[in-house]
């Protein structure tokens, strides 16, 4: 064992942080394992805001938090989760505050908030679109100023488990090669999403579901994996994100004939209307010939400069680098990306997942606050609130408990399945592999779902799968060898795009992000309000379903 803790923290972004500040404060020898610095992480892509009732812009508490969450969610996520997410967040913001974010402020100084998506009041606190940036750099600084170790550039591979217990993980050494393994006496898991399965995606490169991934093979179920949530507005062509602030501060949407389309799809929220809603009436548009070049258009014009660069000037840069378009003077191209996986790791409320010291935090986990539709701006209340208390609990459970195993068994196998990888001098390249992953996810398995596309996918899936077997990298170094990694990650993918798929074909109906028009375009709340459950068994997913929390919301018609 090269290093041991009381917690370990896999994955440096807001949830990974945030939950190694509340264990360290718990008393806890703490430590972060990252493939990335921490301030690199994907976290910082999250651009409009983070969602609480601090009631700045208008009468607003916790309840209606709830309800809207509930309600986006399309009655698929836990309301007891809801519920303590939409409590805690104020705190959790102000704590925030406290540590020096620099939220944009109204008129009489308090922290700003503007109105988005499927929100019935204005909740969304922003630091103007680089929210998710400054929440990184604070909570690094937090790191900083406690001293928490981080393996930076270290990749995490396997959870080490022994005795029904996990125990550490073993990591590839980025920048000197070489497995490590660390072992911990809880393990909180916090590498984000998996966007990366996606060709058309706000996904950084980083996001390729690692963490889903090392608590299905370590035996945990990944909960409502079919719901992979498409973000209205991705820049064209490079799938960058937009942020829904824009339609926050009053962008319209276009078609090309110049007709605010959403008027047709949700008359009353028109732009704020629920992400699934919108990214179908996109897609809908373009689908029937009323696109612009497979995209529709982003209108700020009529905000005007000032308010566009005081407010929206990330999004500006954005789109005049990659787009060459200056949104003060002509609208951006956008269409639906692959963006959030509501779906991920099993958790309870306290992150803890069904392997006994292993938690997990943030978009990796499925607690589920999201359902099968996520709220733009609890993504980041999420990693804040769940971070804390997955971080909390682990820390709680660690000090109450002494010892940690790596069995020596555990390393020679890593050790032998990785020689074996790299000792292999003939076969295909991983990126092709990816790449046909990347392209068919996004033709079967997209905005709209049909049953023959769905099977098509699972056959290519475990083509693409047996293809892996043989897989080949070339770079056979220690230093930086992002060969390595790409294939170890595209492992991770496979397996991920398999559950999904195995998750969707079950899921009969329509809800939220999984929209079957053409066979099942009702939702179906007596046969599936209930959660999918994926386990890997021989190689293969096992699907089981779970029953949703309700507390007080009843499922109603949603309209927008
Ligand atoms: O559009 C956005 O700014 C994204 C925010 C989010 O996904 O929560």
């Amino acid at each position: 064992m090269d290093a041991k803790h009381d917690v370990l923290v896999i994955g440096a972004g807001c949830a990974g942080m945030r939950a190694a500040i509340e264990a360290f404060d718990a008393g806890a020898d703490v430590a972060i394992i990252s493939k990335i610095h921490p301030v690199r992480s994907h976290s910082g892509a999250a651009e409009g805001g983070i969602n609480a009732a601090l009631g700045n812009a208008s009468e607003d508490d916790p309840e209606k938090h709830a309800f809207d969450t509930v309600k986006g969610s399309d009655y698929l996520g836990d309301q007891d989760a809801i519920e303590i997410l939409c409590d805690e967040a104020p705190d959790d913001v102000y704590q925030l505050e406290n540590w020096g974010a620099v939220f944009s402020r109204t008129d009489d100084g308090k922290i700003a908030q503007r109105p988005f998506g499927a929100a019935g009041e204005p909740r969304t606190a922003y630091a103007a679109d680089i929210t998710g940036h400054v929440l990184l750099q604070v909570l690094y600084e937090q790191l900083m100023k406690r001293d928490i170790l981080v393996y930076d550039e270290w990749f995490a591979w396997k959870l080490v488990v022994d005795e029904d217990r996990c125990q550490g993980v073993i990591a590839w050494d980025l920048m000197n090669g070489g497995l490590k393994t660390v072992g911990a006496k809880t393990v909180i898991l916090a590498t984000g999403g998996a966007g990366r399965l996606y060709v058309g995606t706000t996904n950084a490169y980083a996001c390729t579901g690692d963490g889903m991934t090392m608590a299905l093979r370590a035996g945990v179920a990944l909960k409502d994996m079919e719901m992979m949530q498409f973000h209205p507005t991705t820049l064209s062509p490079t799938g960058v994100l937009i942020t829904e602030g824009c339609r926050g501060e009053g962008a319209y949407l276009l078609n090309s004939e110049g007709d605010r389309f959403l008027k047709r799809y949700a008359p009353n929220a028109m732009e704020l209307a629920s992400r699934d809603v919108i990214s179908r009436a996109e897609q809908t548009e373009i689908d029937e010939g009323r696109g612009v070049d497979g995209s529709v258009l982003l209108d700020l014009r009529h905000l005007g400069a000032e308010k566009i660069i005081e407010r929206l000037h990330g999004t500006r840069e954005l789109a005049m680098t990659f787009a060459l378009i200056d949104p003060i003077h002509d609208p951006i191209p956008v269409r639906p990306g692959a963006h959030y996986h509501m779906g991920g790791v099993d958790t309870d409320v306290w992150g803890k997942t069904s392997l006994e010291g292993l938690y997990a935090a943030g978009e990796v986990a499925c607690v589920s606050v999201h359902g099968a539709n996520r709220l733009g701006g609890n993504a980041l209340m999420e990693t804040i609130t769940f971070g804390k208390r997955a971080g909390r609990h682990a820390a709680e459970w660690a000090l109450a408990n002494t010892t940690v195993t790596v069995p020596e068994g555990a390393v020679s196998d890593a050790e032998r399945e990785l020689r074996e990888l790299l000792d292999r001098d003939e076969g295909e390249r991983p990126w092709r592999i990816r790449d046909e992953l990347a392209t068919t996810m996004h033709e079967n398995f997209g905005v709209f779902r049909r049953e023959e596309q769905m099977q098509r996918q699972g056959e290519i899936v475990s083509r693409l799968r047996e293809r892996y077997e043989r897989v080949v990298v070339e770079d056979k170094g220690n230093v930086f060898n992002s060969d390595l990694t790409q294939a170890l990650e595209l492992g991770f993918l496979l397996e991920l795009a398999e559950c999904m798929v195995v998750s969707g074909l079950a899921r009969k109906e329509s809800r939220g992000a999984h929209a079957r028009p053409y066979d099942y375009p009702e939702r179906d709340d007596d046969n599936y309000m209930r959660h999918t459950l994926v386990t890997w068994e021989d190689g293969r997913p096992q699907l089981d379903w779970r029953d949703v929390t309700m507390t007080k919301w009843q499922p109603q018609e949603r309209k927008y």
